[in-house]
């Protein structure tokens, strides 16, 4: 369970978003409510529903991004949709409840992981004894000597060896397993006999859409009905312990329990992070084509934010306190012209901001993986030292934010287009350039940038 506090969680969002203090901490609350509903006596937990939350912000302020770096953190299964793909030709009839089945597939990874985790040292002890029994295939015992008055030549055996002595083969099996531990026979090649998983991706081909809907799992069913395959391969040690190590965990793996956990999970950590939804929100209430296909939309999804029973392959799987998290741009289409149903089931409100000149520079400079840190470190791998002056940084921020003035506003991505064709150039070059250290000041980012604003419209199609 994610025992995060609401201040701890917000300062793990400030190390990669800028800003968006508000949202951040709308968030970091409820994720937080989860954890509390979780602690407290049964017949009240039933009553607390999680508080959904609409996080409204033009394009490019970090909306997608604090889902993204929220999932990261949380290790609750977590789910990113955009609403609108339930629009789209050809997924016409992809039923909304399509993202609890994710979900609940995420929570069934995320859980079995940590179980697989859990049983690594027997799993590995296993291995160590199978690619022995590999090297070395234990001698059939020895027959036990019962006395046969039909055989001739029994009781003409030698004398019994002593058990307690370790055979000339346990000591070599004993010298052998050293060796393995000490990786010094990693490279050597020996037959193993693995799992042959292939036919079952012909089988994932046809895809079990209709039939999950059934709650009947087509792959599973398959895997029973046909024997397990297994083929012989030659791979060298190291290789061959991953496989085996990974068939040990397998076996030593109690699917029932993992189920069993992930959809507890699943019902009570779950998070989906509903994106575009101002994408099906019908406009202005014009009635007629994509519309109608939008409101459908929100009415196959208000079931599901308000509670129900979704049939996954997994078993049933209840959405009551599932925690949703919806974003938009909310451009065209206010958060009014939602139906007002799914409004109301989400009660919490929080307006992203828009990013100003101090922001950019910040996007630039501070995040972990900032872009400039990104494409320092992607130089480095070609021998190129990246040098960018604070001053240039402040530069392409006042650049970013006078283009996203003066054409579209599209907030922070701007950096990404600015960042790419500041440094084409080096990009292109930087194999020949080993090295070298190749310094950004203002100069270079005015002389780069400059002449392409001038020239507007040029701006508009390049940055
Ligand atoms: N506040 C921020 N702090 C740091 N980086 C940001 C911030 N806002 C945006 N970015 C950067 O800009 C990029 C785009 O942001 P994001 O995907 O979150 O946009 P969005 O708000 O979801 O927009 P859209 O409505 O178009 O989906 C991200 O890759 C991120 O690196
Ligand atoms: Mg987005």
């Amino acid at each position: 369970m994610n025992e995060l506090t609401p201040k701890q969680i917000v300062a793990e969002l400030d190390r990669y978003i800028i800003g968006q203090g508000e949202a951040k901490r709308k968030v970091a609350i409820a994720l937080r409510n989860r954890w509390r509903r979780q602690q407290m006596p049964d017949e009240m937990r039933d009553d607390v529903t999680p508080k959904n939350i609409i996080m409204i912000g033009s394009t490019g302020v970090g909306k997608t991004e604090i889902a993204r770096r929220l999932s990261k953190l949380v290790r609750a299964p977590f789910v990113k949709v955009e609403a609108s793909k339930f629009t789209e030709v050809g997924y016409v009839g992809r039923d909304c409840e399509s993202m609890i089945r994710d979900l609940t597939e995420i929570a069934v990874t995320l859980v079995r992981d940590e179980m697989k985790k859990s049983h690594i040292e027997t799993a590995r002890a296993n291995t160590e004894n199978r690619l022995l029994d590999l090297l070395l295939p234990p001698q059939p015992k020895q027959p036990e000597r019962i006395f046969n008055p039909m055989d001739p030549s029994s009781g003409d055996e030698g004398p019994a060896i002593s058990s307690e002595e370790p055979s000339a083969e346990e000591r070599t099996r004993e010298m052998l397993r050293k060796k393995l531990l000490a990786g010094e026979m990693d490279d050597k090649e020996i037959d193993v006999t693995v799992r042959d998983t292939g036919q079952m991706t012909t089988m994932n081909m046809f895809g079990n859409q209709g039939m999950e809907e059934m709650g009947i799992n087509f792959q599973e069913m398959m895997g029973k009905m046909m024997p397990n395959k297994s083929k012989s391969k030659k791979l060298k040690i190291k290789d061959a312990r991953t496989v085996l190590e990974q068939e040990e965990l397998d076996n030593l793996l109690d699917m029932d329990k993992v189920v069993e956990e992930a959809v507890h999970r699943t019902e009570n950590s779950g998070i989906v992070f509903l994106d575009e939804i101002d994408k099906i929100a019908s406009g202005s209430g014009k009635g007629g084509g994509p519309d109608v296909s939008r409101e459908g939309v929100q009415r196959d999804i208000l079931p599901i934010v308000e509670g129900s029973t979704v049939t996954t392959k997994y078993g049933p799987v209840k959405t009551d306190h599932i925690l949703f998290v919806a974003a938009g741009a909310f451009h065209i289409a206010k958060v009014s012209d939602l139906i007002p149903e799914l409004q109301g089931r989400f009660p919490i409100r929080v307006q992203l901001d828009s990013l100003r000149e101090e922001d950019f520079a910040r996007i630039l400079r501070e995040p972990k993986n900032s872009l400039i840190r990104q494409y320092t470190g992607m130089l480095a791998t070609e021998g190129v030292v990246l040098d960018v002056q604070d001053e240039a940084i402040d530069e392409m921020a006042r650049i970013c934010r006078e283009i996203n003035d003066e054409t579209e506003n599209i907030g922070a991505r701007r950096l990404h287009t600015i960042m790419e064709y500041l440094l084409e150039d080096i990009s292109f070059e930087a194999p020949d350039m080993q090295g070298e250290t190749v310094v950004i000041d203002k100069a270079i980012v005015n002389e780069r940038l400059t002449t392409i604003i001038e020239k507007r419209d040029l701006g508009k199609f390049v940055l």
